[in-house]
């Protein structure tokens, strides 16, 4: 079993973008004192240690995955994850639950300027590189035979009903539900189970006939929740 991830040149700095809380306290020091603008367009260039990256994206993602692993099943076999980042969580759910496709839709540039957290409005940013998505994850085991990836700004959404859609800390978190939700209602069936993070989990109930809290996140500033949620509305 693996005890960390491999990583291609360009992902260490990728996923310090997509996932802060890997950056040691120095670095985290280093972004307060330099702004987020420098730390994004140089610190991250140079001061990273992979290898490190590597341990502890993969701890992370093994957090991430008990959140979510007793509700997933061998039944399920088609995921797609909006805004997967480096995909780490699907490496794992991958190693653990067999005959499964991996579907992605992310972004394929980097924002200069990064913005965690929600506010209300559509964002435009983004914190990827598709070509080393495809390296990581056939590094990591998940072969171009399970794969698909789709560039959310120039390609065609897949249309297959899925069993399990993931989001964690992008649909919601970083922009808007509604900018998915009419894709989201035809590619899901009465089962499909959606997972992601958001600080309105109430809102929720609204829209979908189930809904289950996973956790309650008390470490991000706007105590955000992941939530499962199955069945819309009408
Ligand atoms: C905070 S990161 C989280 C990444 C990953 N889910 C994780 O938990 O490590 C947010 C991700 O959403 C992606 N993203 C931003 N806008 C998006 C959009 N409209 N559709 C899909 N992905 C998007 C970014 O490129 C980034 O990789």
């Amino acid at each position: 079993m693996l005890k960390t991830f491999l990583l291609p040149k360009k992902a260490a700095r990728l996923i310090v973008l997509q996932r802060i809380e890997i950056a040691g306290p120095l670095l985290r020091k280093l972004r307060k004192i330099f702004g987020r603008y420098i730390f994004s367009a140089f610190i991250t260039k140079f001061f990273l240690n992979s290898n490190q990256v590597g341990k502890k994206y993969y701890v992370r993602m093994n957090e991430e995955f008990s959140s979510i692993s007793k509700h997933l099943t061998n039944e399920d076999k088609n995921y797609l994850s909006i805004g997967s980042g480096m995909g780490g969580l699907e490496v794992i759910i991958n190693h653990n639950f067999s005959n499964n496709n991996f579907y992605f839709i992310e972004k394929n540039y980097i924002s200069k300027k990064i913005r965690y957290g929600w506010t209300g409005m559509m964002q435009s940013e983004a914190y990827n590189d598709l070509t080393t998505l495809k390296e990581f994850l056939n590094m990591n085991h998940l072969n171009d035979d399970k794969i698909n990836i789709t560039d959310y700004d120039k390609d065609k959404f897949p249309t297959l009903k899925f069993d399990v859609i993931t989001s964690l800390f992008s649909l919601d978190y970083h922009y808007d539900f509604h900018l998915y939700e009419e894709y989201l209602k035809k590619i899901c069936s009465p089962e499909t189970k959606i997972i992601f993070d958001t600080i309105r989990a109430d809102y929720f109930k609204k829209i979908f006939k189930n809904v289950i809290v996973l956790k309650t996140d008390m470490d991000t500033t706007h105590k955000s929740k992941r939530i499962l949620c199955s069945q819309f509305y009408e």
